[in-house]
């Protein structure tokens, strides 16, 4: 269990990537009798908090599970409520970003996205790419299968082209083309809402991710929560298919 710890006690074995599915918007608002997308605007207050903890605790990487390929088939009025809140929060939110050194990078596929939210992505994009600090990294109309597919085709391209051999091909090539490019592996993932999946997020990425899965609904998660699931990972042995020393 848990005992209450100064982020400072948690400075040996940081995991250097965290990525999160901030799940249960939803449930939070519909057990508080309010519509779904009061759920979401909850959900990005409780994402800026873990932000400011993820600096404070001097995590490199966080990418958070924004909005997936299949959440398409939500209803027009969430998904167009969803859109809204991102644009609003990258608008309003960019200097903040600058002010906290933070990068934000951008992992899902632009094709539906619509020309005015694009905008606002690529500015705040632009404009943090040189900030050294936290490397905030939001998946956004991202899916896993659909960016695996999408490597593969990128490779064969470049097979079909003569830039690359065939029997040169290995794992870290084949990495080169996801969208995660430049970005390690997660070493801790978290989920909350007491859902227990994986829905599609870096699923390659993930093949040797520790997993941590919380009952709190998203909107509710706290900097405390982000502390003992980091406590947690501390406690475990990863061991990359090898035995112990
Ligand atoms: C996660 O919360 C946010 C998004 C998927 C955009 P949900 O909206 O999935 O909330 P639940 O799972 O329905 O409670
Ligand atoms: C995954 O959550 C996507 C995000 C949190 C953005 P979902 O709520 O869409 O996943 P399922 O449908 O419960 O698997
Ligand atoms: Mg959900």
């Amino acid at each position: 269990m848990y005992s209450p710890n100064t982020p400072s006690s948690l400075d040996a074995n940081l995991p250097r990537h965290i990525a999160i599915v901030m799940d249960g918007n939803g449930r939070w608002a519909k057990a508080r009798g309010l519509e779904r997308l009061k759920g979401h605007y909850e959900g990005a207050e409780a994402l800026k908090r873990t932000i400011q903890a993820a600096v404070e605790l001097g995590i490199q990487y966080l990418t958070v599970y924004a909005f997936s390929t299949e959440n398409w088939h939500r209803p027009e009025e969430e998904v167009k409520g969803l859109m809204v809140l991102l644009r609003h929060h990258l608008e309003t939110g960019l200097d903040e970003l600058i002010e906290k050194n933070i990068q934000l990078k951008f992992i899902g596929f632009y094709d539906r996205i619509e020309p005015d939210l694009k905008k606002s992505i690529d500015k705040a994009v632009n404009k943090t790419a040189h900030n050294t600090g936290l490397v905030l990294c939001i998946a956004f109309n991202y899916g896993a299968r659909a960016e695996i597919v999408e490597a593969a085709r990128q490779v064969s391209e470049k097979v079909k082209k003569g830039e690359l051999i065939l029997e040169d091909l290995n794992e870290k090539i084949f990495a080169e083309h996801f969208l995660t490019q430049g970005l390690p592996d997660p070493d801790l993932f978290i989920r909350t809402s007491g859902v227990y999946r994986l829905s599609n997020y870096l699923l390659w990425q993930m093949a040797y991710t520790e997993m941590i899965f919380l009952d709190t609904q998203w909107p509710d998660f706290k900097k405390e929560d982000l502390i003992n699931a980091i406590s947690e990972y501390q406690q475990r042995e990863r061991r990359f298919g090898k035995i112990s020393a």
